[in-house]
């Protein structure tokens, strides 16, 4: 009795310290490239911002839902804490609006089952972001940013990562959460951690705020 109680207790020990310690990184190759993720459509799914080419002269800056992904350990780390973890994996995955002959030519929209609207056509970029203030520690964050793609798949296995200042300086000014758009996703900003409620949040940004970067 005594025995197991021990092996029990140990065993509580273990599972706690990895609970907040493992988050899954990233591999890279000897010359410093990301490997990319081969299974990042399992991750946890928290939002699709969409920015239709019909709504932007016929030609968004991000085509056209943006599929956002965050690895799914990293995911369970900022669940506890609210933070992005050393190792956090979060990618975003462009699609497509459907196209078709039940879709109308000026806006876009198509006749579907549920009503007029925006559907998923194809997949059709795929970047990434991820954190690590012990490997990038002269990045802003930690954070360093990579595009595998920018048009339909196969995309490439691996990546440069691209100087901060391309990337980041909106996610500088604007996100919410340690250069994460935390507020448009509903998966993430509706986290208790986070103390937010969908009202807030989406307060805490207006559009003259991101006006600039269009
Ligand atoms: C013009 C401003 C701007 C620039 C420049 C920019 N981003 Fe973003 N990025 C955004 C916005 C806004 C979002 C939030 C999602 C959305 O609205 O599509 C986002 C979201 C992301 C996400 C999902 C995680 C998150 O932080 O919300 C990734 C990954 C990403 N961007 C990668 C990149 C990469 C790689 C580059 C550089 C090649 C880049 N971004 C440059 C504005 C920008």
């Amino acid at each position: 009795m005594r025995r197991s109680l021990k092996i029990l207790t140990a065993a509580t020990a273990v599972c706690s310290m990895s609970v907040l310690s493992e988050i899954n990184r990233p591999k890279f190759s000897d010359d410093g490239s990301i490997l990319r993720p081969t299974d990042h459509r399992e991750w946890v799914f928290v939002g699709s911002p969409l920015t239709p080419n019909a709504l932007n002269n016929g030609a968004a800056s991000f085509q056209e839902f943006h599929n956002v992904y965050v690895e799914n350990s990293a995911f369970q780390h900022f669940k506890k804490t609210g933070l992005w973890g050393n190792g956090t994996q979060i990618v975003m995955e462009l699609v497509s609006v459907r196209q078709g002959n039940d879709c109308d030519e000026e806006t876009g929209a198509c006749i579907e089952t549920s009503g007029t609207g925006y559907f998923q056509g194809d997949f059709n970029g795929l970047t990434m972001a991820v954190k690590d203030t012990e490997r990038f520690p002269s990045e802003p964050g930690g954070w360093v940013y990579y595009i595998f793609g920018n048009s339909q798949p196969p995309y490439a296995d691996t990546a440069k990562e691209f100087p901060a200042a391309a990337c980041n300086a909106c996610h500088d000014a604007a996100a919410d959460t340690d250069f994460v758009f935390t507020q448009y996703y509903p998966v993430l900003r509706t986290l208790p951690v986070l103390n937010q409620n969908n009202e807030s949040a989406m307060k805490s940004i207006s559009y003259e705020d991101l006006s600039w970067i269009r």
